[in-house]
């Protein structure tokens, strides 16, 4: 399908959009194929949880949906830009402005203070620092993280060092977050609390998020669900 084809049937309220998404890893006996013709709508604003077995293609998908990843054909707009048609620096660029990313396990850096760790997505867009820090603490406050900014990442419960990859993930107002899993390793009531505020912000803010998760005790924050099966989106 032509880009301009696509760009016209686009849905102006849809944050992303993905069209006929292929993968496959490796070449020849050793090849793996982790996406077989995925489409996707999600608009402004949705909290949409994706699910679905162990190597089904949860993480292929997303980092291919925030332009960490190219897919082997298919297109993948965010907010009208057509991410699959971007250079490298440019996607790298786009990432920077538009997207957040909320991992697993919290990426955080060790030797930097909470404030500074949160800063870091708005100084690489060229924030200065004072306005950085500034917009980290408001972020950090809606977390109820306001008494850890000075503190190191091994200073804080895993649970609060979650609340801070999610304000990293915020700070920089992005039209879209991914994230990987965000509560496997959280207890019960520290998950459900991140997926709490989470939804909170998302809702205030209008942002777009995609959730990949094994976890059914997060169903209830879904605006929809997703379920990937070998490569595929299937539905009951
Ligand atoms: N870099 C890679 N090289 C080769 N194969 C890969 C690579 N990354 C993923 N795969 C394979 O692609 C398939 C999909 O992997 P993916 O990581 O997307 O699954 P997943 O649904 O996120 O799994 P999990 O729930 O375990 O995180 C799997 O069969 C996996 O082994
Ligand atoms: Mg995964």
């Amino acid at each position: 399908m032509s880009t301009q084809l696509l760009s016209s049937k686009v849905n102006a309220d849809s944050t992303v959009v993905c069209k006929d998404i292929w993968k496959t890893y490796g070449a020849g006996e050793a090849a793996v194929q982790a996406l077989r013709g995925v489409s996707l709508e999600i608009q402004q604003g949705e909290l949409r949880l994706l699910m679905g077995p162990s190597g089904s293609g949860k993480t292929t998908l997303i980092s291919i949906l925030s332009g960490i990843l190219s897919p082997d054909s298919g297109e993948c707009w965010v907010r009208g830009t057509n991410i699959t048609a971007l250079s490298d620096v440019e996607q790298t660029r786009f990432r920077g402005k538009y997207v957040g990313f909320v991992f697993q396990v919290f990426n955080l850096i060790p030797m930097l203070t909470i404030e500074e760790n949160v800063c870091i997505p708005l100084l690489l867009c060229g924030v200065s620092r004072q306005e950085a820090l500034r917009r980290a603490r408001e972020v950090l406050d809606e977390l109820d993280m306001k008494e850890k900014i000075g503190k190191f990442p091994a200073e804080l419960s895993g649970g609060q060092q979650q609340r801070v990859a999610i304000a990293r993930a915020l700070v920089h107002s992005p039209h879209f977050i991914v994230c990987d899993e965000p509560t496997s390793f959280l207890d019960l009531h520290t998950g459900l609390k991140i997926m709490e505020q989470l939804q909170q912000l998302v809702r205030k803010n209008k942002i777009t998020v995609i959730v990949v998760t094994h976890d059914p005790r997060i169903v209830k924050f879904a605006d929809r669900i997703d379920q990937l099966e070998d490569g595929k989106i299937v539905y009951p």
